[in-house]
């Protein structure tokens, strides 16, 4: 099947660089010549559109990880190495409904939003407006914003939901906020943290005395790529080292 009006397409430059365009009635400049986009509706998946100059770029699916490093961003973001891991972790699938706080530039938000399709929800809570703007921007850009309510307002106060099946916590200071994650996730369900610094664990492991959670887990994921080539296969020099840490407990009941 040829590619459809409004799909997204993911174009690839014969050097490789990888471009986010929509089937739709525009030209799209490249730094070889311009592509007409209604043309893609003449070719399919894993064929090649060519620019008005003859040079072909590869057309791929896009799948969520194209739109996560693609997304604008203005304030630190989760990146897939992890938000795969919390997806699983967290049990999300089509139909959960999940809190989570802050919305920030909207990675986890998409993710989330991606996966609880066609039946779910996401709650996501952000206390500035400039980053919930910039969420429901990015949502709309990646046609996920039906599976998502944006509420503007800081959690000191607590969530709205009750008996969610996940909640999932990336701001500041996370261990102010349990009791919150507490009473908004149904019993047995898990929260999911995400902080930076070592320091910011230790705070969150503090605060596990004082609420019901339970299973406690603490881990960090590190991805390393290799370079394809079948007779000097080996890593990449460099590597990111860090990006944050993970945290995940389960409420229990009547403590
Ligand atoms: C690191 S960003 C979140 C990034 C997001 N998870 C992503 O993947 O793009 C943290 C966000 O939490 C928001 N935030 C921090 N504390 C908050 C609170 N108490 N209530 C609501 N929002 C809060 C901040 O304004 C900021 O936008």
């Amino acid at each position: 099947m040829h590619w459809q009006p409004n799909e997204f397409v993911l174009l690839v430059s014969p050097e490789g660089k990888r471009l986010l365009v929509k089937v739709e009635d525009k030209r799209f400049s490249t730094h070889h010549g311009e592509i007409d986009l209604s043309k893609l509706q003449e070719t399919k998946p894993g064929e090649a559109v060519f620019t008005h100059k003859g040079v072909p770029f590869l057309t791929l699916k896009p799948t969520l990880y194209d739109f996560i490093h693609r997304l604008k961003r203005r304030t630190q973001i989760i990146y897939p190495k992890e938000l795969g891991y919390i997806l699983m972790r967290l049990g999300i699938g089509p139909g959960s409904r999940v809190v989570e706080c802050g919305a920030g530039s909207g990675a986890l938000t998409m993710t989330l939003a991606w996966w609880v399709r066609p039946n779910g929800k996401v709650f996501t809570y952000e206390r500035e407006e400039r980053f919930a703007k910039l969420c429901l921007e990015n949502l709309s850009w990646a046609g996920l914003k039906p599976w998502v309510e944006l509420k503007l307002r800081d959690i000191g106060a607590g969530f709205d939901e009750r008996d969610v099946d996940a909640v999932f916590l990336d701001v500041r200071e996370p261990w102010c906020y349990l009791k919150q994650a507490w009473e908004a996730l149904r019993g047995g369900c898990v929260l999911g943290i995400l902080v930076p610094t070592t320091n910011q664990v230790s705070e969150v492991l503090r605060g596990f005395e004082e609420v019901p959670f339970t299973d406690i887990d603490v881990l960090e994921i590190l991805l390393r790529r290799y370079k394809p080539v079948a007779e000097r296969l080996r890593p990449f020099d460099r590597m990111v080292a860090h990006t944050g840490y993970l945290i995940f407990a389960r409420k229990v009941l009547g403590k």
